[in-house]
């Protein structure tokens, strides 16, 4: 049985004093357990002062992105070891929005991935479909890609500790999710392209979905049996909402 987790990626929104009541009513809501894995990924700078609060919570820490570097003259770069040292445990790569607005290729995405577990970081990768690509068909087609430019540079055994999100772009900040049915399609399809090169990492591999996951959709979407969770973005920043989709979980 895999565990289900639930992230919170909050995009770049917030402000400590905004971040300090979320994550208040957040532990406040989790006081009592969770059968869920809870992970939060707010913006670099709030990372520190945010993983010291999350202290002994039973809450994750994630970044949003990471360099594909390690160190050196990379002006305005954060290396994965850099996220470690205050307190991370995961980093999203690959992201849509790092794809389309930031001109990351799969090339570039398949290095940051390396780099974050290079630095004992669990990479969440996204990977997902455009409405012109479903449209055209080309979904199975797209996440294979996308998979198989990290498969080739990192290989299979690096799926053992690692999380995978599929985001259709089209469902990400739309309000359009995608139906129970659409997500297992594409999710099967996955947990395939792994399975044929290592059966047992797929069974126990940690798929997400995201795109308008709510507290009102979210039991549907993770009723279905490759769906593990959800990368949740909008409402991730309503405690209320975030809680529900958590609870939707457990
Ligand atoms: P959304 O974002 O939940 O606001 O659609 C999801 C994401 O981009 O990870």
């Amino acid at each position: 049985m895999r565990k289900r987790l639930v992230a919170g990626n909050w995009k770049m929104h917030g402000s400590r004093q905004h971040n300090a009541s979320l994550i208040a009513e957040l532990i406040a809501g989790l006081e009592k357990g969770t059968a869920a894995d809870v992970l939060i990924c707010p913006p670099y700078p709030y990372l520190h002062e945010i993983g010291r609060a999350l202290d002994g919570h039973g809450i994750w820490l994630g970044a949003q992105d990471a360099c594909a570097e390690d160190e050196g003259a990379f002006t305005g770069e954060v290396a994965a070891a850099m996220l470690r040292d205050v307190g991370c445990s995961h980093a999203i790569v690959g992201h849509s929005e790092r794809r389309a607005l930031f001109n990351e290729d799969d090339r570039l995405i398949a290095r940051k991935f390396v780099a974050i577990q290079r630095a004992g970081l669990t990479p969440v990768l996204c990977i997902g479909e455009t409405f012109d690509e479903r449209e055209q068909g080309m979904t199975s087609r797209i996440v294979e890609r996308q998979l198989g430019a990290v498969l080739d540079v990192a290989g299979p055994g690096a799926f053992a500790a690692s999380v995978v999100a599929y985001e259709p772009v089209w469902a990400i900040g739309t309000g359009r999710t995608a139906s129970p049915q659409q997500a297992q399609e594409v999710h099967a399809h996955i947990r395939g392209i792994i399975a044929a090169r290592d059966a047992k990492i797929a069974d126990s591999l940690r798929l997400l979905y995201g795109g308008s996951v709510k507290a009102a959709n979210a039991a549907e979407l993770f009723a279905m049996p490759d769906v593990d969770g959800g990368l949740v973005g909008g409402a991730s920043l309503q405690a209320d909402e975030f809680l529900g989709i958590i609870e939707a979980a457990a």
